[in-house]
């Protein structure tokens, strides 16, 4: 478990999301509130857009190795669910099989750009506050 702030706000961030996209996806299985399933879909592209803003902000502070493809992925992500909210606007329905995809995605990317960063992230923090212990500062 991690011990600084960043990391597990990172973890709580990433809870919210697939939290979301859960809810998303048994909204548009149901099938019968298409405005509550649209409003689900908004709350996480809003969301994810400043996640994946956050995270970014954290990996150019670390000078994380991985930067460019992690953005790449979020930058797909970002594309998939802007075209699932484009569809639904143009009064498509969300399919089932859509929100399940987008979230399918987004647990794949969490269990694995997003747990090597944390797990880097996680170091570098600990290694910064040794480094300020030892300095003083
Ligand atoms: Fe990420």
């Amino acid at each position: 478990m991690s011990s600084d702030p960043y990391s597990n706000n990172t973890d709580a961030e990433h809870h919210v999301q697939l939290s979301l996209a859960q809810t998303l996806c048994e909204a548009a299985s149901t099938g019968v509130d298409t405005a509550l399933a649209r409003e689900i879909l908004d709350q996480l592209v809003a969301y994810s857009d400043v996640h994946f803003l956050s995270e970014q902000l954290l990996m150019r502070l670390c000078s994380y190795p991985d930067y460019d493809d992690h953005l790449a992925d979020h930058d797909r992500l970002m594309l998939k669910l802007e075209a699932a909210r484009q569809r639904d606007g143009e009064e498509q329905t969300l399919t089932p099989p859509e929100a399940e995809a987008i979230l399918a995605l987004l647990a794949q990317h969490i269990s694995t750009r997003d747990r090597r960063f944390v797990d880097f992230f996680r170091d570098w923090s600990r290694h910064a506050t040794q480094v300020e212990s030892v300095s003083g500062t």
